[in-house]
């Protein structure tokens, strides 16, 4: 292909190139059914049934095409200020949907103040708030944020309802979702609720035990015995030899207990982050941070809302003997023997730690992080599941140019793209 058409900066082509083309399947994927395994909506002590936690509204519930909409705009980098983050850059998949440091890199690699949360079963904390200080009021009102961040996407709304109208791929998907073309940021607001809102992880390794006996103290056919000793530490109480584990991380989706944030005695004294107390001013708030679900814990390392700890041996020796005795330390941590308040401490033996620790990792969930409808559109998939950038896959020379290029596919990409359409840097088409 040859085109003779003058412009500069040809070099930003090749990474406009990946922004241009989200590849989506000719029907969409499935979304909305939710084929939950039985024991998310069992009811019964220790653990209560996930449906009572769940958060969508009645004026949006997931949709096909509505949750599609929420992708493309979930990996859409041109919704940044300067077109190189997008709410993938810090939400990535293989880390299910979290960062693997402790402070992200915003547009303008500027740090964010806290550690990135995961967004997986995000549907089930109860009322919806979201942060770790639980500052947006539901998940519709969190996803607008970010977009206009000084840290995170630094743009402004109007400006992305422009850059959106002039993509020309987005006039259908909107269509699609919505009934007409119309651009607005109510609509781009419930179709990325609707897509986070779909990220749900129901089949790990704990799946399959759990599945397979009738109470969760049975001891799981499928553990190993360091991971049966773990589990029965997470879900037994304090007075039985266990952690409490459950009470605070709820439901088997793993979530953040119904009461709302609470304080786990990271630290004696809040300093610099008051977490809760920050969007209510509450004394009796400061210190207590949300929680996001711990399925897939192994993936989302370093850990707390500051990514204090770099791994699970941290965290577990953290709750075994490092709780602090903060003013609004949760009254379950605090141990009241012979009538004084002290941080409970668990004195774990070696082999108890390291079951703890076993069994975490049995919350990982392996078809999550590889399942195509929450995957990145804008690279492409191949036959061995691998996935493309495109960057790799078309070759443009010379570059940069000025008034002429040709562009090739290399073998990667084995005649996949009938159609392409070029973008100069200014996002107009090219004839
Ligand atoms: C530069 C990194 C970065 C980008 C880009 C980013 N996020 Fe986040 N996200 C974070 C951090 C950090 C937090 C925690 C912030 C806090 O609690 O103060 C967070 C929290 C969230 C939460 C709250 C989850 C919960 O359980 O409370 C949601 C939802 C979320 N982000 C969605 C998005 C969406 C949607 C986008 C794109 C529009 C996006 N994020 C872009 C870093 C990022
Ligand atoms: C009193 C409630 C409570 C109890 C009991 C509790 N936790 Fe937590 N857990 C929290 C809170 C709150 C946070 C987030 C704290 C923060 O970041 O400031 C948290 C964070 C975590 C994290 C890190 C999550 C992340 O995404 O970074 C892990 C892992 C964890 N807890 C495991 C456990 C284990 C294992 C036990 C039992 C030994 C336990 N928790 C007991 C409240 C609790």
């Amino acid at each position: 292909m040859r085109i003779t058409r003058a412009f500069i900066l040809l070099f930003l082509l090749i990474s406009l190139m990946s922004l241009v083309i989200p590849v989506l399947p000719p029907i969409p994927y499935d979304y909305e059914t939710l084929n939950l395994p039985a024991h998310f909506t069992a009811d019964g002590w220790p653990i209560p049934s996930v449906t009572y936690w769940e958060n969508t509204p009645a004026n949006n519930a997931i949709t096909n095409d509505g949750a599609t909409l929420g992708r493309v705009l979930f990996y859409d980098k041109s919704l940044s200020a300067n077109g190189t983050t997008s709410c993938a850059s810090c939400h990535k998949q293989t880390y299910a949907f979290a960062d693997s440091v402790a402070h992200s890199t915003g547009f303008n690699g500027g740090l964010t103040r806290r550690n990135s949360m995961t967004l997986v079963n995000t549907r089930w904390y109860f009322g919806g708030r979201m942060f770790w200080d639980t500052r947006a009021s539901s998940l519709e009102n969190q996803v607008l944020m970010p977009f206009t961040d000084t840290v995170e996407m630094g743009n402004t709304l109007p400006a992305i309802l422009q850059t959106i109208r002039q993509q020309p791929y987005y006039a259908q998907l909107f269509q699609n979702a919505f009934g007409d073309t119309s651009v607005t940021t109510s609509r781009i607001s419930l179709a990325l609720a609707q897509f986070i809102r779909s990220i749900v992880s129901d089949s790990s390794k704990y799946d399959i035990g759990r599945a397979s006996v009738t109470s969760i103290f049975d001891p799981f056919p499928n553990f190993s015995t360091s991971e049966n000793i773990g589990k029965n530490i997470f879900f037994n109480t304090f007075q039985n030899g266990g952690g409490d584990c459950f009470m605070c991380h709820k439901t088997e989706a793993f979530v953040n207990d119904a009461s709302g944030p609470s304080c786990n005695g990271l630290d004696a004294v809040s300093t610099t982050d008051k977490g809760m107390f920050e969007s209510t001013g509450n004394n009796g708030d400061i210190g207590k941070f949300k929680v996001t679900s711990l399925r897939n814990i192994a993936l989302t390392a370093p850990y707390m809302h500051d990514g204090r700890f770099a791994d699970l041996n941290q965290v577990v020796a953290f709750y075994n003997s490092g709780i602090q005795l903060h003013m609004n330390l949760s009254p379950g941590l605090i141990d009241t023997t012979g009538g004084v308040s002290s941080p409970r401490v668990m004195n774990l033996a070696q082999q108890q730690i390291y079951g703890l620790i076993d069994f975490l990792k049995t919350l990982t969930d392996s078809s999550l992080i590889n399942e195509v409808k929450w995957s990145d559109p804008f690279s492409i998939s191949t036959s061995t599941s691998n996935n493309i950038d495109l960057n790799q896959a078309i070759s443009l020379f010379p570059n940069p140019a000025s008034d002429h290029f040709s562009i090739a596919g290399t073998k990667e990409l084995d005649n996949r793209i009938a159609d392409l359409t070029l973008f100069d840097s200014w996002k107009n088409r090219l004839k």
